[in-house]
């Protein structure tokens, strides 16, 4: 992907879906939902790299309990419909989550493939609790049966940018969801 012109970014971008005012006010529900869960026992938010990484940095600033911050990324490898099985951890967390309460924060499920392969291989290494916050969930697109324990936003089937989620690696830092325009 490449730009001649700022117009010419610009032109991806189709329309506001969500504004950085609702994304806000979603955040500070999810914080609550976190903080009346967990009570100082040894978190972990574990942001998946690098889409939700934005949505890590406002989620946790409405955590009003003890926390760490890890991050992973973390691929899965498909072939048609099937998963391999095999997710491609490509940077690990430091910590062993093994006294952790854990909380994956994604950006978005779409086919929910990424999702399914992660918390398999986090639920294997035991943790205390394991649990999803999910920013946008795109329902119609579900190959593998996954539901986020939260989703902040349910969204039809469309390709969205900003708030972290790129295309061709662009548009992450918008600070609102937009719908792209192809
Ligand atoms: P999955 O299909 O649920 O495994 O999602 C895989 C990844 O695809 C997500 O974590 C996102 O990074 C990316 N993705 C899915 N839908 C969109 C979208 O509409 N915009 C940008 N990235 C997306
Ligand atoms: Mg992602």
């Amino acid at each position: 992907m490449e730009f001649k012109s700022v117009a010419e970014f610009e032109k991806g971008i189709k329309g506001i879906l969500i504004s950085e005012k609702e994304i806000k006010a979603k955040i500070k529900e999810a914080g609550e939902y976190l903080n009346g869960i967990y009570d100082g026992t040894p978190l972990l938010l574990v942001s998946i790299l690098k889409g939700s990484f934005m949505f890590l940095a406002d989620l946790c600033k409405e955590v009003k309990v003890p926390c760490e911050v890890g991050f992973m990324i973390a691929k899965s490898y498909y072939q048609g419909t099937q998963s391999s099985g095999i997710v491609k951890i490509e940077m690990d967390l430091q910590q062993n989550i093994g006294k952790y309460h854990v909380v994956i924060v994604e950006d978005i499920v779409d086919t929910g493939r990424t999702l399914n392969d992660v918390v398999k291989l986090l639920r294997a290494r035991n943790p205390v609790s394991l649990r999803v916050v999910t920013l946008l969930d795109k329902p119609d697109r579900r190959i593998v049966d996954f539901k986020a324990d939260l989703s902040l936003f349910t969204i039809s089937d469309l390709f969205v940018v900003g708030y972290g989620l790129d295309c061709g690696e662009y548009y992450r830092n918008l600070p609102y969801i937009a719908e792209f325009k192809e």
